[in-house]
């Protein structure tokens, strides 16, 4: 359809950035991204009436186009553009330029590749820049030393795709991720936007290889202002690829203080659930350092998120109490509930909820271990 499209509109179209490089690297990829050498917006609205069942999103500012399908799946089309930023970390602004122009924008040479899609250069790869050759030599290599500076994500980019592919920062790259550290560049970057990248670092499988850089080029202390002690330990690699995303954040500060959470929290923008799966965290890990009764701690590891307690049952201070715990609380068999007591003559109220937790936590002290003794506390 693209093809056909292209031919009718009469405008060359690429295939662009990481589907390219996906492909050269064998690796599945999801997103297509292409560029329309013309307008974007007209070809995209050409093409949606070869696919019927997809919506159309025009963002016309930036000369951009999604058709999205009923399956999740997207296109993304942009026209050839020359972006300038006024100021680093800005959104870019957008003038018409050629493909040239278009892909030197970009970030690394390994995305700076494209796939001609008109019927008479079918397949054609268009490499301007070197990036086949950096793909078979494994380098990250920016396109030209500006790059950081007009994006700073870029810097995490990088990270991202080295440990992602396993290859080396070209050294004039890696040069200028320091450089770039040192002088600030970061404090361009909107909280919103760090996290998002963030986010994408503890989404790929080789994360904690990725927070390891993060912690040891400095680019983390630049952020955040101070040493935090991150745990990026790389024996949970393992382990850590059936983790979900709130059990690797949690597991990733788990080695901070209190006090460095609460300060991390500030630079960062979290969504709701890994905000409040972070304070949850906090909030039991305090209470756990105090003295317990089982039944107390069982209430509070009722009522905490089950990633939270995953998280801090590998915490070597309370791995034994939190285990201890849950075992115990794996042999309740209760059947007694509110309705059982008012028919043996509880009267409504708080008394029920009281009697309750008190056949709970004698379950959990192992004072009863059927219902018969249950029915029989529970008469006491
Ligand atoms: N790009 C860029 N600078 C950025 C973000 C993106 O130059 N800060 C360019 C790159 O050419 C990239 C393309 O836009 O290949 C698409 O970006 P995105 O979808 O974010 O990344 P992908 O390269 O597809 O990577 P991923 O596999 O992580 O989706």
């Amino acid at each position: 359809a693209v093809r056909d499209t292209a031919g009718e509109e009469g405008c060359s179209v690429y295939l662009v950035g990481g589907f390219v490089r996906d492909l050269l690297l064998s690796v599945p990829t999801q997103d297509l991204d292409f560029v329309v050498e013309g307008s974007g917006g007209q070809f995209a609205q050409a093409l949606m009436r070869r696919m019927p069942d997809g919506k159309l999103t025009q963002h016309f500012k930036f000369g951009t186009a999604q058709i999205s399908f009923p399956d999740g799946s997207h296109l993304d089309i942009a026209s050839t553009r020359w972006e300038h930023y006024s100021f680093p970390g800005a959104l870019p602004q957008v003038e018409e330029s050629c493909l040239r122009d278009d892909l030197f924008r970009r970030d690394f040479t390994i995305n700076s590749m494209a796939i001609c899609l008109n019927t008479e250069r079918y397949g054609e790869l268009v490499d301007y820049y070197g990036g086949k050759q950096d793909l078979q030599q494994r380098k990250i290599r920016f396109l030209h030393n500006l790059s950081f500076i007009d994006d700073p994500t870029r810097m995490l980019r990088a990270i991202r795709f080295k440990e992602r592919y396993q290859f080396d920062f070209a050294k004039e790259t890696l040069d200028a991720l320091h450089t770039a550290i040192e002088t600030g560049v970061l404090s361009k970057l909107s909280v919103e936007r760090f996290t998002e990248e963030i986010l994408l670092i503890f989404k790929e499988a080789n994360y904690l290889a990725m927070g390891q850089i993060l912690v040891k080029s400095g680019l983390f202390k630049a952020w955040f202002g101070e040493e935090l002690a991150w745990n990026f330990d790389l024996d949970n690699a393992e382990e850590s690829l059936d983790w979900s995303l709130n059990m690797r954040w949690l597991i990733s500060v788990s080695q901070m203080e209190s006090a460095g959470i609460e300060q991390l929290l500030e630079r960062v923008s979290l969504n709701k659930s890994l905000r409040d799966d972070t304070i949850a965290y906090l909030n039991l890990r305090e209470s756990l350092m105090k003295p317990l009764t089982l039944g107390e701690m069982d209430r509070l590891l009722n009522k905490s998120p089950k990633e939270v307690v995953m998280a801090l049952a590998r915490d070597e201070r309370f791995k034994k109490q939190i285990t201890g715990c849950l075992e115990a609380a794996q042999r309740i068999n209760m059947s007694l509930d509110g309705k059982a007591l008012i028919e043996m003559g509880v009267k409504q109220g708080p008394e029920i909820g009281e009697i309750l937790d008190w056949v709970r936590t004698a379950w959990l002290e192992g004072k009863i271990s059927s219902s018969e003794e249950e029915q029989g506390i529970a008469r006491q």
